[in-house]
């Protein structure tokens, strides 16, 4: 064993030593409880949609002619096909739970502030590639609901002020829904969208790196308990464990509410209720209220404040008396998004 290893370094000298320290960050102590270290759940689950969405990909096909057919037989006929498809479904479904719950710990916790700025825009970033992964998956199995939903996505991108008519274009590849849309779609998700996701992680996690993660004191807690622990092995088991947990609930997820098959896409019917995935039902519901124009305006505006968020709640605390002002501006935008999301859950139109 230990020839190979000289062999290895001899041909590779890498410095194990200063690559143990570039891993091993000490943790601050509340990274023990989980919500805090819910972060690593995201990247866990896109390891897994990366896995499971390159086997489904052997079976694809994105035409419009053969994607509906394509994911049939992976649901019914391929081995395991209902299964892998099953992990790919609730693996997004809980990947986008799990970034919406991290951007609340983040948030509510106050972990944006100075000097975190950037990685919350990154983080943002982060959020919307992976919403717009769940809308271009959900769009290649090519049903009655996902075309239609699409074709309102893109319909909704077209009144877009200036830019829309050219997004729309190109996001469908022609005037409208036709056969450069699906492989479109595709590329995105399969390409594009994960590459831009690897990237953004890799930028996400060497900020977090440089500044090490918020450290956080507990009054509960006596000094001797919150000193920092390794990155290696001790964290590492922590992320083992959810892991392991997650891909025990993914499994029973699958196997107990598998995934189905809705009614093939018809361009000539249009549903008398259309509706997109759970996570968009908040954005569907602000458009059906406030129709036209004002929505998408008032919708860019709502994305753009959560990007500035950091600067603004900076210039709330230092201009007014305010400080803790973020707080129950954060509890009226959940309530609202729960709200928002049940009344569109409840009501067919
Ligand atoms: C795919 C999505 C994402 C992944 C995989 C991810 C991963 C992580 C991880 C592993 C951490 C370390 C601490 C923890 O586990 O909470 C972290 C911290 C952080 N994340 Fe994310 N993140 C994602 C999305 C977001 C979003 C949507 C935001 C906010 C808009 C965000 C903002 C931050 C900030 C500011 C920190 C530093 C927190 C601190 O210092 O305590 N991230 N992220």
């Amino acid at each position: 064993m230990n020839a190979v290893v000289a062999w290895l370094k001899d041909r590779l000298p890498v410095d194990v030593d200063s690559l143990r320290e570039l891993t091993n960050e000490p943790v601050p102590h509340h990274l023990k409880r989980w919500w805090f270290a819910i972060g690593g759940t995201p990247a866990y689950l896109f390891v897994v949609q990366v896995a499971t969405g390159i086997l489904l990909a052997v079976y694809y096909e994105s035409s419009t002619r053969t994607a509906y057919e394509s994911v049939r037989y992976i649901t019914e006929e391929a081995a395991f096909g209902w299964y892998l498809r099953g992990l790919h479904k609730w693996g997004a479904t809980l990947m986008i739970a799990a970034v919406i719950l991290h951007q609340m710990r983040v948030y509510f916790t106050g972990a944006y502030r100075k000097p975190r700025e950037l990685n919350w825009m990154v983080g943002m970033t982060l959020l919307m590639s992976t919403l717009m992964l769940g809308f271009t998956g959900y769009s290649l199995v090519y049903e009655q609901l996902s075309f239609w939903g699409a074709t309102v996505a893109a319909n909704l991108t077209g009144s877009v002020p200036v830019v829309g008519g050219f997004l729309r274009e190109m996001l469908l590849g022609g005037e409208s829904y036709g056969r450069q849309t699906l492989p479109r779609f595709f590329i995105l998700h399969a390409a594009v969208l994960p590459v831009l996701l690897i990237l953004l992680l890799g930028i996400h996690i060497a900020i977090l790196r440089i500044q090490g993660v918020t450290d956080f004191r507990f009054e509960s807690e006596k000094d001797e308990e919150q000193k920092p622990f390794n990155f290696w092995p001790d964290h590492a088991y922590t992320e083992i464990v959810i892991g392991l947990i997650l891909m025990i609930l993914l499994s029973t997820l699958a196997t107990v509410f598998p995934v189905t098959m809705g009614p093939k896409a018809d361009p000539l019917v249009t549903p008398e209720v259309i509706k997109p995935e759970w996570f968009f039902y908040v954005a569907f519901r602000w458009l059906k209220l406030f129709s036209g124009t004002f929505a998408i305006l008032s919708t860019g505006f709502i994305v753009f404040v959560m990007f500035a968020w950091p600067f603004i709640d900076a210039w709330i605390r230092r201009k007014t008396r305010f400080t803790e002002a973020s707080v129950w501006i954060g509890i009226f935008a959940v309530f609202s998004i729960i709200g928002l999301t049940v009344w569109e859950a409840l009501v067919e139109h």
